[in-house]
């Protein structure tokens, strides 16, 4: 893998033309995908500032030009108008001011009247590499170029370590109050979630206090990109908490998880009524956020990164990694589950249902009707129906177990190659999204789901399922228009 100093990682992009070649060389590899949104070059990680705006989709995604390493974050700029065609529009926020000179870090957005505001972490560091998290605000004007306020709305609280950010917006309309979560580390080193309000959006922020989450005391190292919503009558949390191990997830040590429960704002206390559960239960998976300006009771919008912090990918040595989940719509069940959908807008992707002759089309649904009893699924297989992504399911256990190690191209051996995929009712239905680089899985209607980042090889594009299983195949349109934008 290509090695970088830190000045080339924090180097600041001045032109397009800087990465025009590496571009060129980058968007006719085989794994360049169809439907996920992708960066044009470099490192794509968390999904940020996605909002519903007027009829339009905003979202921006962490970004690193210069190859797939982790330096100075942009805001990567992408819109739709269904949550499924997707356009480069370019880059959203720079690093360009004393408060985040070492890049735009995670945050939301917020949709008021006809203006959109930017609410991210600006990671600023010293000359001695001491970092200073601030909380900025930016107005992202009609152009796509953004306004940023000449100050932060608040920096680091001084009882918390340096890892503080992530902020997310949300308006109250119980307390009549802006709030912001942020994501936090105690001087205990335990992941926590900070929350700020004010009653205007740009100013008089105030620290409310630490979120009690009452059984959650110690509960990994960090909590990353917090996000809340109240949809169906109940409050969901969603994080992603650090430096611990998870049942089931090998050696990992970064996870995305969900509560549902009931968010006091009196006492800052969010009362879990169900416990903290994977909110996908695949090796890629991250920093999951939902929209706002959604307006809906009844309904959320999710995206996550399929990737994770600490991993690699094959396509490193392309220069390019990482790519955002398809958009979910997620909503609760009367046993506090998250159910998860894909956007409706989806079908109109398909071209065609072809025959299921057991070859995989590079950008494909599978819809499967299982029958009673124990189920295996294989994707990527050879033509022989060895190898590839192996998934039995066992129906006394409700549970599939999931090998990845029989697939050509390993990676990530040492993090966890053996997954689990919970099934909470008796398998009926799987719906499998491919993409070339990708897999996405919805089981029982979204009851639960496996995401996974897979490069088969040539000879890797056959699938084998057990017999008595009704497969349809639908061939997928390009949604993602991939065009050279910065
Ligand atoms: C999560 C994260 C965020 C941070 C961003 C920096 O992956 O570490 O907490 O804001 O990535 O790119």
């Amino acid at each position: 893998m290509r090695q970088f100093t830190r000045d080339e990682r924090y180097r600041v992009l001045k032109s397009a033309d800087e990465i025009r070649d590496l571009y060129e060389k980058i968007k006719d590899s085989e794994y360049r995908q169809e439907y996920h949104i992708q960066p044009v070059t470099g490192l794509s990680s968390d999904p940020n500032g996605f909002v519903k705006h007027g009829d339009t989709w905003h979202l921006f995604y962490q970004w690193t030009p210069w190859g797939a390493v982790h330096g100075l974050k942009y805001w990567y700029h992408v819109t739709s108008e269904d949550l499924v065609h997707w356009k480069n529009e370019g880059i959203g926020l720079a690093a360009d001011t004393e408060y985040d000179n070492k890049g735009v870090h995670s945050g939301s957005a917020y949709s008021a009247d006809d203006e959109l505001y930017l609410f991210y972490t600006g990671n600023h560091r010293d000359e001695n590499w001491v970092r200073t998290p601030y909380t900025c605000a930016a107005e992202l004007r009609s152009d796509g170029t953004a306004a940023k306020l000449s100050k932060p709305l608040f920096g680091p609280h001084p009882d918390y370590t340096e890892h503080q950010r992530d902020p997310k917006i949300f308006w109250s309309q119980e307390k009549n109050k802006f709030y912001i979560f942020i994501g936090a580390q105690n001087k205990e080193l335990q992941g926590k979630i900070l929350v700020y309000s004010s009653d205007r959006l740009l100013e008089g922020w105030k620290f409310e206090g630490e979120l009690k989450v009452p059984g959650y005391e110690a509960f990994g190292g960090m909590w990353e990109c917090p996000s809340i919503e109240h949809i169906c009558g109940k409050d969901l949390l969603i994080f992603s908490p650090q430096y611990m191990k998870y049942p089931g997830r090998g050696e990992s040590t970064n996870h995305n998880g969900y509560m549902v429960g009931r968010m006091d704002f009196d006492t800052l206390t969010f009362t879990p009524e169900r416990e903290f559960t994977l909110l996908d239960y695949g090796f890629d998976f991250y920093a999951a956020q939902c929209a706002s300006g959604v307006n809906a009771e009844d309904h959320a919008v999710l995206i996550a990164w399929i990737g994770l912090p600490d991993n690699h990918y094959p396509t490193e040595e392309e220069d390019w990694e990482g790519s955002q989940s398809m958009c979910r719509i997620i909503t609760i069940d009367e046993n506090n589950r998250l159910i998860q959908r894909p956007a409706e807008a989806l079908k109109s992707l398909r071209i065609s249902s072809g025959k299921a002759d057991g070859t995989l089309p590079h950008a494909c649904e599978l819809d499967i009707d299982v029958s009673d009893g124990d189920f295996d699924l294989n994707l990527f297989t050879k033509e022989d129906g060895s190898g590839g992504l192996r998934m039995h399911y066992n129906s006394a256990e409700l549970c599939f177990t999931v090998d990845k190690s029989p697939l050509d191209m390993r990676f990530n051996e040492k993090v966890f190659e053996q997954a689990y995929l919970p099934v909470f009712t008796p398998l009926r239905k799987l719906e499998v999204f491919i993409d070339r680089s990708s897999v996405e899985i919805f089981c029982n209607g979204g009851e639960s789901t496996f995401t996974a980042h897979v490069f088969p090889t040539e000879r890797e594009h056959f699938y084998t399922v057990s017999d008595g299983a009704e497969v349809t195949v639908y061939e997928l349109k390009k949604a993602v228009t991939d065009e050279f934008k910065v």
